[in-house]
């Protein structure tokens, strides 16, 4: 199911025409989202090192998660909310953007793997808590956290190149259905 047609229609509204020609809102949106992740991703790293037993070995989980999480979750509101209004500035080109589309897997892996964590925390953290080197599954969590967010955010610094552009055309086959491009037959 393509979601190309409400793309179109919403690259059509008013507001979206404004936002993608506008000076200075585009620009500061752009750099709101950028300086998001540095308190987003910044603090989730803290946690992910604690958990992989990099670092703050001497510090419980629980006392750096607690005092962590409400400016990761902070960071998180204004990187999504900002992500959404440089989706609605550029609708159709982000939706047909292969780099796009992974960060959009790489953000739900993330997504998927902190819930899947909490769940095991709430299950099973307080016998872990204070262990220096937290257990495989523990571990495992932080290193993906990791993982995951380098990749959303190399894909959302590439969204802007336009290697695999649908009207860059002519892209491979891998590339045309990967990106959902509408190319015409010969
Ligand atoms: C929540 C975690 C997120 C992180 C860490 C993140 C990170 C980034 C980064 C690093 C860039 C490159 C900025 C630049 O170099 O100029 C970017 C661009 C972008 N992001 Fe995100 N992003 C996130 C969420 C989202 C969401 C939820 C959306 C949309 C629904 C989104 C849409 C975009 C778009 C459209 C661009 C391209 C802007 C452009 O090149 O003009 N992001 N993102």
């Amino acid at each position: 199911m393509s979601l190309l047609p409400f793309c179109e229609w919403l690259a059509a509204t008013p507001w979206s025409i404004a936002l993608h020609e506008s000076l200075y809102l585009y620009p500061l949106v752009e750099t709101t989202h950028v300086l998001s992740l540095m308190l987003f991703v910044g603090s989730a790293a803290v946690v992910d090192v604690r958990l992989l037993g990099l670092a703050f070995r001497d510090l419980p989980v629980s006392e750096v998660t607690g005092r962590i999480l409400p400016w990761t979750l902070a960071g998180f509101a204004v990187a999504v909310v900002t992500g959404a209004l440089l989706f609605y500035a550029i609708p159709v080109r982000t939706y047909l953007s292969i780099f796009f589309r992974i960060k959009l897997f790489a953000l739900a892996a993330a997504g998927l793997n902190a819930f899947l964590f909490h769940r095991y925390w709430a299950a099973d953290g307080r016998t872990w808590d204070l262990a220096p080197r937290p257990p495989r599954r523990a571990r495992w969590a932080g290193g993906v956290s990791l993982c995951a967010w380098a990749i959303v955010i190399v894909m959302g610094r590439m969204i802007a190149y336009d290697w695999f552009d649908c009207d860059a055309q002519p892209q491979s086959a891998f590339v045309n259905w990967a990106a959902g491009c509408v190319v015409p037959g010969p």
